[in-house]
Formats: structure tokens, C-alpha cells, sequence
């Protein structure tokens, strides 16, 4: 894993979205694996205020969102459908029948899943995956003791990770107890991942999955086994490893 010590927050998302700009000028049908939370906001701020100065195009991407609340409509505004409008896909010119985010409120989620890892075949898998991470070091919802072959699925959400997104929700009771998750195996046939890491309130897992050896217990160790992880993160993400 090569890691990009930045200044902070700012620097972190300017990094990551130059990163995708130029992707999408290289390969203009390129395939956007998209992630949710409050880290890569500030990413697709930058994507937007980018694509308002020089029209950078998408309209031949595709991207693949990571994960989605089960029992969530898609226009639920907490639902990550809504998330992904709001934030980035009403703001570009990504088509939005290329954007695909997991249907949270499919009759049948496992069957769903099943059709999320054919869809990103189909694509010819994704060309540079971003991800957040939780934690407890999850990526996705892929929570500690996560088997590396999973593929996408339907996960129980931990107490931690429901807590942590309770934020957006007006109770705890609301907050979703499933979802459908990328899994771990998916996540690692993505040609390039881009790992974002924000925070103080990260640093102590950050300083965990670099020392650590690779282990089901931190999910996120498993990036150690991809050929092409690069770790974006900010000095208060990287003050517990110093
Ligand atoms: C979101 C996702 C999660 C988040 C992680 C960090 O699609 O898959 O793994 O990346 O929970 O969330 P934030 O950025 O809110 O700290």
C-alpha cells in the first residue's frame, strides 16, 4: 500500500478527485467505484466545482456505488440513492443510467446482490474503487470477521456502524439494521483502490491497519494483498502512526 500524507481534509479530497479527473480523461468510458459518508464529500465538491470550470466529461462513465440501506426506497432522503444525488451525480453529466447504486428495496436483496457483481462484470469491473473506512475497520459494510471471499451481500450492520450513522437519521430506530454491501472479494478485483482517511477520530484504526498484519478482524488489512492501494490521509488521520 502506498500512503499520501496530506495537510488535511481539503488537500485529501483534491488529491483523491485530480486522481479521478484524470481517469476520465484517459479512459472516458471509465468505471467509477463510488463510496457514501462523510469523508468523500469533500471529493465530490471537488468533482463538481472541476466539472463547472472545465467541463470535464462523463458522460461516457459508468460508477458503482459500494453499499445501500436494505428497506430504504431509493428517493428516501437518507437512503445512499439520495446521497449520491445530492452530492454528486445531479451536479455532473455521469448519465443516470450509468450510475448504479445496490436497490435497497428489492424483493429479494440476496438476489439482488447476485446481479450487482454480474452488473460490474458486465462493465468489465471497476477501474479505481474509493473507499472510506469505519471504525472498527470496515470497508463497505463489510464489518470485522467478513470472509475475504465475499462477494456482494446482505449484511447485519453492527451496534458501532449503526451508531456512527445514526447522524443522519432523526432516531436510532430508524436506522436501518441491513444492507446490501460490495464484498470483500468484489471490493479486490477493482483495478485501483484509493483509501481515504480523514480525522482524528480515525487515527487510531489507520495506525492499526498499517502495523497490523492481514487479518478478518480489521477488514481493511485486506487491502494489503492488492497490488494498487494508494492511502489518502490527513496529519490528524496519520498522528497515532507517527
Ligand atoms: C460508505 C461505506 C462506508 C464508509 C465508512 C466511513 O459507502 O461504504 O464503509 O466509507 O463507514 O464513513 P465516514 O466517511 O462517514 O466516516
Amino acid at each position: 500500500m502506498k500512503v499520501i500524507a496530506v495537510r488535511d481534509y481539503k488537500e485529501m479530497s483534491q488529491t483523491a478527485a485530480k486522481t479521478i479527473i484524470r481517469l476520465v480523461k484517459e479512459k472516458p468510458d471509465a468505471v467509477l467505484g463510488l463510496a457514501t459518508g462523510g469523508t468523500v464529500i469533500g471529493v465530490y465538491d471537488e468533482l463538481i466545482s472541476d466539472y463547472a470550470r472545465n467541463e470535464t466529461d462523463y458522460g461516457h462513465a459508468h460508477s458503482v456505488n459500494l453499499d445501500e440501506y436494505v428497506g430504504l426506497s431509493s428517493d428516501h432522503p437518507q437512503s445512499y440513492h439520495s446521497y449520491m444525488n445530492e452530492h454528486l451525480f445531479q451536479h455532473i453529466n455521469l448519465p443516470p443510467e450509468h450510475c448504479h447504486v445496490p436497490q435497497g428495496d428489492a424483493e429479494d436483496p440476496a438476489q439482488e446482490a447476485k446481479q450487482y457483481d454480474q452488473l460490474i462484470a458486465e462493465l468489465d469491473g471497476v477501474d479505481l474503487q474509493l473507499l472510506g473506512i469505519g471504525r472498527n475497520g470496515h470497508i463497505g459494510f463489510n464489518e470485522p470477521g467478513t470472509s475475504f471471499s465475499s462477494h456482494t451481500h446482505l449484511v447485519e450492520l453492527t451496534a458501532s456502524t449503526r451508531e456512527a450513522n445514526a447522524r443522519y437519521f432523526t432516531s436510532m430506530n430508524e436506522v436501518p439494521t441491513h444492507a446490501i454491501t460490495m464484498g470483500i472479494a468484489s471490493i479486490l478485483k477493482s483495478k485501483r483502490i484509493v483509501l481515504l482517511v480523514s480525522g482524528e477520530a480515525k487515527a487510531a484504526i489507520l495506525a492499526e491497519v498499517l502495523q497490523s498484519d492481514v487479518t478478518t478482524s480489521i477488514p481493511a488489512t485486506v487491502l494489503k494483498m492488492h497490488p494498487d492501494v494508494t492511502v489518502i490521509a490527513d496529519q490528524d488521520a496519520l498522528q497515532v502512526v507517527r
